[in-house]
C-alpha cells in the first residue's frame, strides 16, 4: 500500500500521537514482552474467531493499530492474500515486520508507522481495529478516515459503554491511567459511546453481521451493504 506523506506534516500530528507511541514503544521494550509469545488476548481471540468464520482466502486486510502484528500473521496463515498494518508505535511495527520475516511471509505484508485517523488509506476487503478506538481521543476522526477504506468488512473490539459493564470499563480505564501516570507513561484510555460508533457505521453504509462479548469488551463485525459517496 502506498501511504502518501501526511498532508498536515509532522506538526499536524494529533497531540496524543507521541504519547501513544511512547506508551506502546515502552510496552514492547518490557522484558516480558520480549520473551513472551505475543499471542492474542481473549478479546482479540474472539475477534479472530469471528473473522476466521468468514472466508479469508484471497482477501486484502488492513489492520489499524496492528501492534506487533499477531492477528495479521494468523490471518495471512489462514489465506489472506495481502496484509497491511499501520501503528503509531515504531517499536511495535519493527516487531511486526520481523515476525513476518521470520515466518517467511514478508512479501505478503506491508507495515508502516502512522496515525490511522490521518494517513491516506487505500481500500481493502477487510478493515480491522482491535482494541484501538479506545486508545484514541478523536473517535470520530478515526472512524471517518478508516470506514471508507473497508470494501466489505469493518471489524473492531472496544470496551463497552453500556450498562454496568460500561461503568466498570470506565473505572478500569481510570485506574489504568492512574497507574501509567505514576510509572511516567500516561496514556489515557477512552470508553467511547457505542451508540455513536454504531451510528457512524450505519451512516457509512454498514450493517451488523456478528456481535460478541468478552468480559468488558464489545466485539463486532460489520459488512458493507451500500457505498456512500
Ligand atoms: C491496545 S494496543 C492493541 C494492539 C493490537 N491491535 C492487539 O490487539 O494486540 C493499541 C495499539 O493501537 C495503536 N494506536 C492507537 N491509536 C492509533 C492511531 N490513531 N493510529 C495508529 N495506531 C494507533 C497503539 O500504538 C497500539 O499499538
Amino acid at each position: 500500500m502506498d501511504l502518501k506523506p501526511n498532508p498536515n506534516g509532522p506538526d499536524g500530528a494529533h497531540p496524543s500521537d507521541a504519547r501513544i507511541a511512547r506508551h506502546f514503544d515502552a510496552k514492547v521494550a518490557e522484558p516480558l514482552a520480549k520473551c513472551e509469545d505475543p499471542s492474542l488476548v481473549p478479546a482479540s481471540q474472539r475477534l479472530r474467531d469471528a473473522l476466521l468464520s468468514l472466508d479469508a482466502v484471497g482477501r486484502t486486510v488492513l489492520e489499524l493499530g496492528c501492534g506487533r502484528g499477531g492477528l495479521l500473521l494468523l490471518l495471512v496463515r489462514a489465506g489472506v492474500a495481502r496484509a497491511t498494518g499501520v501503528d503509531l508505535s515504531p517499536a511495535s511495527i519493527d516487531v511486526a515486520r520481523s515476525r513476518f520475516e521470520q515466518a517467511q511471509l514478508a512479501q505478503r505484508a506491508h507495515f508502516s508507522v502512522g496515525d490511522a485517523a490521518r494517513v491516506p488509506l487505500e481500500p481493502h476487503d477487510w478493515v480491522i481495529l482491535d482494541r484501538v478506538l479506545c486508545c484514541y481521543p478523536d473517535v470520530e476522526g478515526l472512524l471517518a478516515n478508516t470506514l471508507p477504506a473497508a470494501k466489505h468488512i469493518y471489524a473492531f473490539a472496544v470496551p463497552t459503554s453500556r450498562g454496568w459493564r460500561g461503568v466498570v470499563a470506565r473505572l478500569e480505564d481510570w485506574l489504568d491511567n492512574a497507574w501509567n501516570t505514576l510509572r511516567g507513561q500516561p496514556c489515557p484510555g477512552y470508553v467511547h459511546d457505542l451508540d455513536l460508533i454504531e451510528d457512524r457505521l450505519v451512516m457509512a453504509g454498514f450493517r451488523l453481521r456478528h456481535r460478541d462479548r468478552q468480559r468488558l469488551w464489545h466485539i463486532a463485525v460489520y459488512e458493507r451493504v451500500a457505498q456512500v459517496p
